[in-house]
């Protein structure tokens, strides 16, 4: 898919985000301000959850208040090799939520269970290329 701007990928991520189901882990992919805060944001919004969504960087992890729950993670801080569960979530109350997870190529062998993979390459200053792929 292609998007012209910042709008089109929120709205796209509205829709996507009402597909999601408890128990999908989102993986965002791409490059500093490629679009991954804007599609958790809009993921959110389309999951019926209203407050302020943010990178959660310096924390590695938000959790959103929402039925279901969402766990927004951040790993571009963590070292090597951690997994989602070092984090400090209980596995059995991940399953209950929808996790979205910017930066997962710091997860190194540990399989967290990805169920949707997303892609987003810059193309220019406004436009991003977008790769979904259901696991
Ligand atoms: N078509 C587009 N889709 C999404 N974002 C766009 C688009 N065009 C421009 N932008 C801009 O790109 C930036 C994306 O920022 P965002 O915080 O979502 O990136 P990120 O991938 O989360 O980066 P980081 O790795 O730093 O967390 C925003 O400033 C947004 O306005
Ligand atoms: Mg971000």
């Amino acid at each position: 898919m292609l998007f012209h701007s910042e709008e089109e990928t929120y709205n796209w991520a509205v829709e996507f985000g009402r597909t999601l189901k408890p128990g999908d882990k989102v993986a965002l992919f791409g490059n500093l301000g490629a679009g991954k805060t804007v599609i958790s944001r809009g993921v959110c919004k389309g999951l019926g959850f209203e407050g302020a969504v943010c990178s959660p960087t310096y924390t590695i992890l938000h959790e959103y208040p929402n039925d279901p729950p969402i766990f927004h993670f951040d790993l571009y801080r963590l070292e090597g090799g951690a997994d989602l569960y070092e984090v400090g979530l209980d596995p059995d109350y991940l399953e209950k939520g929808i996790s979205l997870i910017e930066w997962p190529e710091r997860i190194e062998d540990n399989d967290p269970g990805i169920t949707h993979k997303i892609e987003i390459k810059i193309l220019s200053e406004t436009e991003r290329e977008i790769v979904v792929t259901a696991l």
